[in-house]
């Protein structure tokens, strides 16, 4: 995707400047040019000695520096690119890039690309959720030709928690190669719920039942729902998994609080997509010390756990996505559990599959939907299932609004 091909990579003032280093030297491993235009103040964060020595070419950033092209320099850099990516994105270049403002050679060169344009945000989380930044955000993501990179969830050099991380390096990589491939932001304005991963049920204070899910398919639908535009809130018990960038992760345990976390968040959700492996059965009695071993078998009594999907109230402005792992007769199977939870749309999974199901990279399912041919998904990995389930899902989301007016 990447080789031969130019990217203007632009650098602003932010401590997440060391990323883009970072990331440069990604671009030129993956047989990218790389043309570096920094900010003023972003060279208070990084030099340019920096970029050069990633890049090979000299990073930079005065409109009127001297030399034989200075005068169209903005010009020819906008004109040679393949594809611009600004990371880290200030408030202020993100600004600039929305209001036409040509007031440095960055915001120049972008204005005056045909490129595609690759904008990551980075900065504190207050200043990330400021109407005027948010606006200025979806002002960009509506026009052609432009992405936001949303950035992830986490702690700050300031010390604060919450969204405004750059994207990792490996991210912006995902991303970039996805716009080069023609990748859209058709989920803008969707807010997808999605859960992931196995849930967990404590039998004492050192054990408790699961399963084999670690959350790879649900974790992977939420970063490509993120890079397509949407708002994502990921719902799920595996903490140690990195929380994919524009995605705010609500961390639970059990089914139980699973269920509460779905019913407290359904509101905003234009979709849900339950991927998770829920325990339908959890201990009926939950014992406060370690239960000691005796001679002979323990019986141990189990109690149903809610179905969060079955639980759900029916709503005609969402699109309700459920997945049905089977050992066995699938097609029976996920066709009564679309019909019985009261699903749009039943991702079936067979997980006895070789590199299908639990823990894989890759995935073998079959998507179901009511009054629909059932459509059979060759093995693929799972961003592409991903993918292909967000197709079906933006599709399912036209049909509704369509049905609405
Ligand atoms: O996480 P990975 O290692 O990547 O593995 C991916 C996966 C195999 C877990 C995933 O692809 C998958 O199939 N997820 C669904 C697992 C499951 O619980 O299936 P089920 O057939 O038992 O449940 C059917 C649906 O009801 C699911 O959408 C489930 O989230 C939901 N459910 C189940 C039980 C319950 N108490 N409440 C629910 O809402």
């Amino acid at each position: 995707m990447f080789v031969g091909k130019e990217v203007l990579l632009g650098v602003t003032g932010s401590i997440a400047a060391y990323k883009a280093a970072e990331f440069a030297r990604y671009l030129v491993r993956a047989g990218a040019r790389v043309q570096v235009v920094m900010t003023r103040s972003a060279k208070e964060f990084i030099t340019p000695l920096t970029f050069f020595s990633l890049t090979g070419r000299e990073a930079y950033s005065e409109m009127y520096s001297g030399g034989p092209e200075v005068a169209t320099a903005h010009i020819q850099l906008a004109r040679r690119a393949d594809l611009v990516v600004v990371a880290p994105a200030s408030a202020r270049t993100i600004a600039r890039i929305a209001h036409g403002n040509a007031e440095d050679l960055l915001s120049t060169a972008v204005i005056a690309s045909h490129a595609p344009v690759v904008l990551a945000p980075a900065m504190n989380p207050q200043m990330y959720a400021h109407p005027g930044v948010q606006n200025n955000l979806r002002e960009i993501g509506g026009w052609k030709n432009y992405w936001i990179a949303a950035p992830g969830e986490g702690e700050m050099a300031c010390g604060e928690t919450g969204l405004g991380r750059l994207a990792e390096p490996q991210e912006l990589m995902d991303f970039c190669g996805w716009v080069l491939g023609g990748g859209r932001q058709d989920l803008r304005g969707e807010h997808l719920v999605v859960t992931a991963g196995a849930t967990f049920e404590d039998l004492d204070p050192v054990r408790f039942l699961s399963n084999r899910s670690t959350g790879k398919m649900g974790f992977a639908i939420a970063k490509v729902a993120a890079m397509r535009g949407a708002k994502v809130t990921l719902i799920t018990a595996m903490k140690e998994r990195p929380v994919p960038a524009g995605c705010v992760r609500v961390d639970v345990r059990s089914a139980a609080q699973m269920a509460e976390a779905v019913h407290a968040h359904l509101a905003q959700a234009t979709t849900l997509i339950m991927s998770a492996a829920v325990a339908d059965y959890r201990p009926a009695e939950v014992s406060m010390q370690k239960i000691k071993k005796k001679e002979g078998p323990l019986g141990l009594e189990l109690a149903r756990n809610i179905d969060i999907l079955a639980s759900l109230p029916p709503s005609p402005l969402r699109i309700t996505v459920g997945f049905a792992a089977e050992t066995e007769n699938l097609m029976e199977n996920a066709q009564d559990k679309l019909v019985r939870k009261h699903l749009d749309l039943i991702v079936g999974n067979d997980v006895t599959q070789q590199g299908s199901g639990f823990g894989t990279d890759t995935n073998q399912v079959i998507l179901f939907e009511v009054g629909q041919e059932a459509i059979a998904l060759p093995l693929m990995g799972k961003e592409e299932v991903a993918h292909a389930i967000l197709d079906r899902v933006v599709a399912l989301r036209q049909k509704q609004q369509a049905h609405l007016l």
